[in-house]
């Protein structure tokens, strides 16, 4: 079950898996225009850093389908509109704005293209995101691997596996390969409040994959650690900053706190992509705030008093020196310093 897939030539549209329904029903979304995306995008049909940069990327192709005749001015105006259209649906994961910037970056060195074959070009661009996503996560899984003791309990938070990139996915994929050497592994799954992407689609994919796993709430988390039921605890990022501050989905900073106060060694893994070299520090990265619908009413069923105020940031920041190591898809990063970062990430 293919998670994005683009379907037919560059006029062709792109079908997502709608992760709203998972695990109950797996069912398809045919995007045909940019607003369908958009859509998608910000109600987390398609979601996950990685996901969302590689469907950003075939999404523009959506906008460009119906453009007829040779005017290359008019069909960049088109391009570029459609690109920072898209650019704003959600605002954390830097993947989003990194794959379109790069297309933003081949509609400018191949000017001389007509609009026909910029078109294709496009879609070329797009596939080769695709592709190089999922050879991401595979040597993030081998590099990852390798940090993990035979016989650990490993903690994991959200979704990180071939649900949220366009290959076997980040944190997840670390885990599928330690399990795929033979390593005798359990997972605590957070089911991740409030939306629940652990409990509905971590949960799923572990056992999708028959790889040894446990459900717990958020709140456990700490008892869980404390009673020495876990040796590792591994997340993916939606932005990391220049200095190693990490950007994922809301309680991951309560995670690196209480993994430091334990004693359990922090791993975040994410690909190059993920990497946003235009900030500093943690503090700059932008974080969403979502409807309190979401705490309130999440599936439907109201669970607070009518008119209640919520507060519900989507992500949260985990701190450089919380972090034991960066496992991307051309090293491991450890200790996390800015120069480390560069050395590995060049
Ligand atoms: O709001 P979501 O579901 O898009 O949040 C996703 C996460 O926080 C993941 O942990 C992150 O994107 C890294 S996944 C490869």
């Amino acid at each position: 079950m293919k998670t994005i897939e683009w379907i037919g030539d560059s006029s062709g549209h792109l079908r997502l898996l709608d992760q709203t329904g998972l695990p109950l029903k797996a069912s398809f979304i045919d995007c045909k225009t940019t607003k369908e995306l958009f859509d998608a995008i910000r109600r987390l049909s398609v979601r996950g850093a990685p996901a969302i940069g590689v469907s950003a990327a075939y999404g523009v192709l959506l906008g460009l389908r119906d453009l007829s005749g040779e005017d290359r001015s008019q069909f960049d105006a088109t391009f570029f509109e459609v690109a920072d259209y898209l650019a704003e649906s959600r605002p954390t994961a830097v993947n989003l704005f990194w794959a379109l910037e790069r297309l933003k970056k081949l509609v400018r060195r191949e000017s001389g293209l007509s609009p026909a074959e910029m078109r294709d070009r496009l879609l070329e661009e797009a596939k080769a995101i695709d592709a190089e996503d999922q050879e991401m996560c595979a040597a993030m899984g081998r590099f990852g691997a390798e940090l993990i003791p035979e016989g650990a309990g490993i903690l994991t938070h959200c979704n990180t596996g071939s649900l949220a990139t366009a290959g076997d996915g980040t944190a997840l994929a670390v885990i599928f390969a330690a399990h795929d050497q033979g390593k005798n592994i359990h997972v605590y799954v957070d089911e991740t409040r409030p939306l629940l992407q652990g409990a509905r689609l971590t949960a799923w994919e572990l056992m999708q994959r028959k790889v040894p796993s446990t459900l717990i709430c958020d709140s456990m988390a700490a008892w869980v650690m404390k009673q020495g039921m876990v040796q590792a605890v591994i997340t993916g990022a939606d932005r990391i900053a220049a200095n190693g501050d990490a950007a994922n989905k809301i309680g991951t900073y309560g995670l690196s706190v209480l993994a430091q106060a334990h004693g359990i060694p922090f791993y975040v893994v994410a690909p190059s992509s993920t990497f946003d070299f235009d900030i500093t520090t943690g503090e700059e990265i932008p974080i969403e705030q979502r409807d309190g619908k979401e705490i309130t009413t999440a599936f439907g069923k109201q669970t607070a008093p009518d008119h209640v105020k919520t507060y519900n940031p989507a992500f949260d920041v985990a701190p450089a020196d919380r972090i034991t190591a960066l496992v991307t898809e051309r090293g491991v990063i450890q200790p996390v310093t800015k120069e480390n970062i560069e050395t590995v990430l060049g």
